[in-house]
């Protein structure tokens, strides 16, 4: 479906904080502006993890490129297998925010964002993966940003940067006393124009559509 290849290696560094996540495992965040790598590293991680055995829940904060549930919606589900994308897991809980964009709907993301992370609880995952959207650049942009560490408290902050592109929000962390890990975007990342956007949308929407449809017949099967 997508191209997040699970032939990709991790650059080093990013290998070197996956160990650290395996021995202190907790809720990790991932933030960076459109492009960045922040799913691959996602996905790279929650295979990393999924191989030493642990209980891995991932929650995708994308409502526009969303890979758990179709767009407008935020998701979580369980890692269960290897995965060669991030699109392969099934979504156990979803939140419907109804835009395909962040701005103007800050509320209804943190209101979705505290619900998720309570189901995440619950299912009590020993790390939980937080893919986020790459709506970094306005205020507006960044309020909700740390809004949803406020809500996630993640144990990891990971700041995937360009260059220097997340100065606004390194800022309102460090006043705030939030420590993160700041990684460098890799030089392979594939920049994405917007119709291919919106045909990752287009795609995601009819997968989607026909993962209910069957849902819905297979009750009429199993009911006659
Ligand atoms: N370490 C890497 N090595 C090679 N290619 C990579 C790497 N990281 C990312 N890419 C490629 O770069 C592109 C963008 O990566 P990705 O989708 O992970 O970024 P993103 O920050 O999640 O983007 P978005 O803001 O759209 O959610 C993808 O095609 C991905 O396969
Ligand atoms: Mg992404």
């Amino acid at each position: 479906m997508s191209d997040y290849s699970i032939k990709i290696l991790p650059p080093p560094a990013w290998l070197y904080v996956f160990s650290r996540i395996i021995r202190e495992p907790g809720k990790v965040m991932v933030i960076g502006d459109v492009d960045a790598g922040k799913t691959t590293f996602c996905l790279m991680l929650a295979n990393f993890l999924f191989s030493k055995k642990m209980n891995i829940g991932v929650l995708d904060l994308d409502v526009g490129q969303s890979h758990i549930g179709p767009p407008t919606m935020l998701g979580l589900g369980k890692v269960s297998s290897r995965l060669n994308n991030l699109e392969e897991i099934k979504p156990i809980a979803t939140y419907d925010v109804g835009s395909e964009s962040p701005a103007g709907f800050a509320e209804i993301i943190v209101n979705g964002t505290e619900f998720l992370m309570a189901e995440a609880e619950k299912r009590k995952f020993e790390v939980v993966i937080i893919d986020t959207t790459g709506y970094i650049r306005t205020d507006e942009a960044v309020n909700l940003k740390l809004d949803k560490i406020r809500t996630i408290e993640p144990d990891y902050v990971i700041l995937l940067e360009k260059e220097n592109e997340l100065h606004e929000l390194k800022k309102c962390l460090e006043d705030a006393g939030v420590s993160f890990i700041r990684l460098t975007a890799t030089a392979e990342t594939r920049e994405r124009d917007l119709e291919e956007r919106a045909k990752f949308r287009r795609r995601s929407w009819s997968r989607h559509l026909v993962y209910t449809l069957r849902r819905i017949l297979n009750k009429r099967v199993d009911k006659n």
